[in-house]
């Protein structure tokens, strides 16, 4: 009797022990790090009720392991990014790190992706650099070279010849600068100033003096989500609209989360962007639909879009591995996907791991009585400008070394 008790006890224990085993195995998890609060708060809590959103749409089980999603705030400090990271890789030994708010956050936590070759899906942040940083990151957002050379085309077509860039200093603004100005200048137009502002705690007011005084045709602004709006209430504050100065920017000035509330002042403004909550297409109306839904009203702004895309990147990865892929498998597998996003098609290019995408040319007005960047023109399938720039740098100084020729990639195809 008690010897059979025993062998139960042991044969209970075992099972249990075995089903713990099995139940830790076949959970996956994401390390997603985060801005929830601080400066940039607004796009942590857009990607993570997209990511949510996500989820709940698609279910939680993926080749039979259970996605376990991990949030962790890092106030948008990079030194806190990369050790939430590190304790997201040690001790929560996850599968995947994705998020990343800011361009330093992601620069941060890069070499931590390529020496525990976790892959890194980079759903916010926006310097084309970034995925230089390690063979291990992904992008599902976008590049600011991309939307900046879109705009500087469409800018002379209409008028604006003089213009004074006012970006935030730090390398997507910087990024943003040199791609719009290098464009516009090669279509005849001209920077007449360049203003770089601070990105913690920016006063925009003794630049916007500075802008008044120089008398361009035109504004360009980068500041990054969740700072447009301050830019926007000084622009008008100060009369420069009245003065005859455009505003115009990357999407980021006039993004989805803020637009609505910046007042009719914002009518009229272009910008060049992958996405707005008013793009027309079916996936796009029951993405806001449903986002808005689930967030009491809230609008989805392209980092959410980030965000809800990057949760797909990984999710048809884990499919795709059949649930047995380490990091280099799944990273194999995020290469190269190509679907329909609510921003648009989209498409992971397998060699830079960058994102490339439409990008629209938009005008804010007004639907339903409410302020919408409404898109006008679309120019296509369109890669990522920095990376061409960087691999004929590479090309050119490979070539100097051996005499010519520069190694594959450099060569040009055989007729
Ligand atoms: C970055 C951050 C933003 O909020 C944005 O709109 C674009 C770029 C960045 O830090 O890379």
């Amino acid at each position: 009797m008690k010897k059979r008790f025993l062998l139960q006890t042991l044969a209970l224990a075992a099972l249990a022990a075995s089903t713990s085993g099995v139940m830790a195995q076949e959970k996956f998890k994401i390390g997603l790090v985060l801005p929830m609060t601080g400066q940039q708060a607004t796009t942590g809590r857009q990607i993570e009720a997209a990511a949510r959103l996500y989820m709940a749409q698609h279910g939680d089980t993926v080749a039979g392991k259970k996605i376990e999603l991990i949030v962790k705030d890092d106030t948008s400090l990079p030194d806190q990014t990369r050790r939430l990271a590190q304790e997201l890789i040690v001790n929560d030994k996850v599968n995947v790190l994705a998020g990343m708010g800011i361009t330093p956050s992601a620069m941060a936590v890069a070499p931590l992706a390529t020496q525990s070759k976790t892959p890194l899906v980079v759903m916010a942040a926006a310097t084309s650099s970034i995925t230089e940083a390690s063979p291990y990151i992904v992008r599902t957002s976008f590049t600011l070279p991309q939307a900046s050379v879109a705009l500087a085309d469409w800018a002379p077509k209409n008028g604006i010849k003089k213009v004074v860039t006012l970006v935030s200093d730090y390398g997507p603004g910087i990024d943003a600068e040199k791609f719009f100005k290098e464009r516009l200048t090669f279509n005849g137009g001209q920077v007449i100033e360049q203003l770089r502002v601070p990105l913690r705690n920016p006063d925009f007011a003794p630049f916007l003096q500075k802008v008044r005084d120089a008398k361009p045709d035109a504004l360009f602004v980068f500041v990054p989500s969740g700072a447009g709006a301050a830019v926007m209430k000084q622009f008008l504050e100060r009369g420069m609209d009245k003065a005859g100065i455009k505003l115009i920017g990357t999407g980021d000035v006039t993004d989805d989360d803020q637009l609505n509330d910046m007042g009719d002042g914002a009518l009229g403004v272009v910008t060049s962007h992958h996405y707005s909550a008013a793009h027309p297409s079916a996936l796009n109306k029951k993405f806001v639909e449903s986002f808005s839904a689930a967030n009491k009203g809230l609008r989805p702004n392209f980092m959410a879009v980030g965000g809800y895309d990057g949760m797909r990147v990984i999710y048809e990865a884990l499919r795709a591995t059949k649930g047995q892929g380490g990091g280099e498998a799944l990273l194999g597998a995020m290469k190269g996907q190509i679907f329909e996003s609510p921003r648009g098609k989209m498409f992971i290019d397998a060699q830079t791991r960058d994102v490339v995408q439409d990008i629209y040319l938009r005008k804010v007005e007004k639907k339903d009585g409410q302020l919408f960047n409404v898109e006008f023109d679309v120019i296509k399938d369109v890669k990522d400008p920095g990376k061409v720039k960087f691999l004929l740098f590479v090309c050119f100084f490979l070539s100097l070394g051996e005499g010519g020729g520069g190694g594959q990639p450099c060569q040009r195809p055989q007729p």
